[in-house]
């Protein structure tokens, strides 16, 4: 690849990505965890859905304290997903129905069962000690607190020594600083390579470099302990693990990419995605944070409007101009669901998730599908915190009440934000355990899947289920895919409530209007152009001519999508 056409032009550039969860996707042995082989069972709804790669959250072998995000062999399978010639068989079937496979890719800890700590701990002389970070002292380090709360310094037993930690303490953080440690993680991405993957989520990236002045930092939260990220992410210096980490395995090998970068600013989004950038794309987190306060009032609610969502998707698409592609997204395994974040008391109205849906999708972008965001899923409330399972939203409960709020209050942030919202077990069916297992689920179920299930969505063209299969037919098959895929993307003026922008290529302009509130909206297009509209939800949308001659008017019913071609 060598002149900009070939560079803005990868091989991937019309895959539509589906997330999957497997310990929710499907229960094939009846122990009420999903596993491997029910996901090849499943490869026939993925196929009629459109869906073109799958993202498959970790599979390796792990003590699960973090759902899999916990490696204790990068070169195996965990024992309730499956066997490796599970894995080889998903991915042989997939590839028969033109799907691949991405795995995902955690480079910046290992659990501690992990062999490499193991040893580590047992014998401080070593080669593995270094791989892993670890100070002599008798009191922690430093007061970073942990992304689950907590030090980032767990002491060592029996030895005047601490080890580090981004996450929970059975995820010790590898030490990237020592090219060894680096190396045995090139050996790992080409093994699994080999093995037929296309390509990685990369977790946590921006973790693998810390300060390493070690600051004692400003506390932020009444635990006296400040954000592991001020110090422990995007810190100076990433970018030559980040160069290395390409130039030794993913351009050599040609797969596709996708970053989880948070905190990366807009002004630095260009270095990690791209045919020059360090990825093929990366996860930008403004948009998908856009309700919640950063640094010490986390657990404060932020009020947002659609002006905002358009704001922050703006910039993203504008920080890779002529770059390359983002990677679109409004859900995934750490988020809650899409529809109660966005669409408030319209959540479970499938004509608002449809909009949704589309308005994100049709950016100029991979787009990204997590599992049940099809089926228009909602958030799932819980009365107790006894039915969470998450870490992190276990901790964040404790957190809320010593930063002194009412069990209520901490149950409600808890509820909202949860990562348990997304990990529910997909419902096939209405039926017990929703056809996901003939066993209790390891996760309740949600509370609307006798209703919202995949099976009854099948039978329903209006479903958001349909909607989503025909939207991903008409942006990647249809009669405007080459603009959809390929075309420019600027965001125009609209009302408040509605996002527009224009997708344009050398034979095509595309004008797209999102409603996503519950109020009509009048917008006015372009002037001195022919119109017509292409594409919408619900019935057609009414264009009608301007007051005085001016630009005809665009008229949205509440959550209607429409887009209009221009003939200029
Ligand atoms: C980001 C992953 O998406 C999340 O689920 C996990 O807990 C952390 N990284 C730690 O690996």
């Amino acid at each position: 690849m060598s002149d900009t056409t070939d560079k803005m032009s990868p091989w991937w550039k019309d895959e539509v990505v589906y997330q999957i969860y497997p310990r929710s996707f499907q229960d094939s042995n009846g122990d009420g965890i999903g596993d491997i082989p029910g996901i090849t069972s499943r490869l026939d709804y993925l196929s009629d859905l459109g869906v073109t790669m799958l993202w498959l959250c970790p599979i390796f072998a792990s003590p699960m304290v973090d759902n899999g995000y916990d490696i204790s062999d990068y070169r195996a399978v965990a024992p309730e997903f499956g066997t490796l010639e599970d894995l080889d068989e998903l991915i042989a079937e997939a590839k028969a129905r033109g799907i691949k496979i991405l795995l995902d890719l955690v480079l910046n800890h290992t659990s501690d069962q992990h062999e490499w700590f193991k040893r580590a701990l047992a014998d401080p002389t070593c080669t593995e000690h270094g791989y892993y970070i670890f100070k002599q002292a008798s009191e922690p380090p430093t007061n970073w607190r942990t992304a689950f709360g907590g030090n980032v310094w767990e002491k060592v037993p029996g030895r005047d020594e601490f080890y580090f930690h981004s996450f929970a303490p059975q995820q010790p953080d590898l030490n990237w600083e020592n090219p060894a440690l680096r190396e045995k993680l090139y050996e790992i991405i080409d093994w699994w390579l080999d093995r037929g993957v296309s390509g990685f989520r990369i977790d946590a990236i921006t973790s693998i470099k810390k300060n390493q002045a070690w600051p004692i930092l400003e506390p932020d939260g009444v635990d006296g302990l400040a954000k592991v990220s001020k110090a422990g992410s995007n810190q100076p210096g990433i970018e030559v693990f980040l160069t290395e980490l390409k130039q030794r395995v993913f351009a050599r090998r040609g797969c596709f990419t996708v970053a989880e970068a948070p905190g990366v600013p807009f002004d630095q989004l260009a270095q990690f995605a791209g045919y020059d950038g360090y990825f093929s794309c990366a996860f930008d987190f403004k948009a998908a944070d856009i309700d919640i306060a950063s640094g010490s009032e986390w657990f404060r609610r932020l009020p947002w409007t659609v002006a905002d969502l358009r704001d922050l998707l703006a910039r993203q698409q504008e920080a890779l101009r002529g770059i390359g592609f983002t990677a679109n997204f409004i859900e995934n395994h750490d988020q809650p669901r899409a529809t109660t974040k966005y669409l408030l008391e319209a959540a479970d109205d499938p004509e608002a998730a449809k909009t949704l849906g589309a308005m994100y999708f049709l950016q100029r972008g991979i787009p990204f599908v997590y599992q049940g965001q099809e089926l228009g899923m909602v958030n799932f409330e819980r009365a107790s915190i006894d039915e969470f399972d998450d870490v992190s939203s276990i901790d964040q409960y404790g957190r809320s009440m010593k930063e002194g709020r009412t069990a209520e209050e901490a149950l409600r942030i808890v509820n909202l934000r949860s990562r348990d919202n997304t990990r529910t077990p997909f419902p096939w069916t209405g039926e017990r355990y929703g056809g996901f297992s003939d066993h209790e689920p390891w996760l309740g179920m949600t509370e609307e899947f006798p209703k919202v299930n995949a099976s009854a969505e099948q039978g329903d063209p209006e479903s958001v289920l349909a909607f989503y299969k025909g939207l991903i037919a008409f942006a990647r098959h249809g009669e405007h895919a080459a603009c959809l895929t390929d075309g420019e993307i600027d965001f125009l003026q609209s009302s408040p409530n509605v996002i527009a922008y224009r997708r344009s290529s050398a034979g095509e302009v595309l004008d797209c209007y999102f409603n996503l509130r519950g109020e009509a909206a009048e917008e006015p297009l372009a002037e001195g152009t022919a119109t017509e509209v292409v594409w919408h939800t619900q019935d057609a949308p009414e264009v009608v001519a301007g007051a005085d001659g001016s630009a005809p008017v665009l008229r949205l019913r509440p959550y209607q999508s429409a887009i209009v071609r221009l003939t200029v």
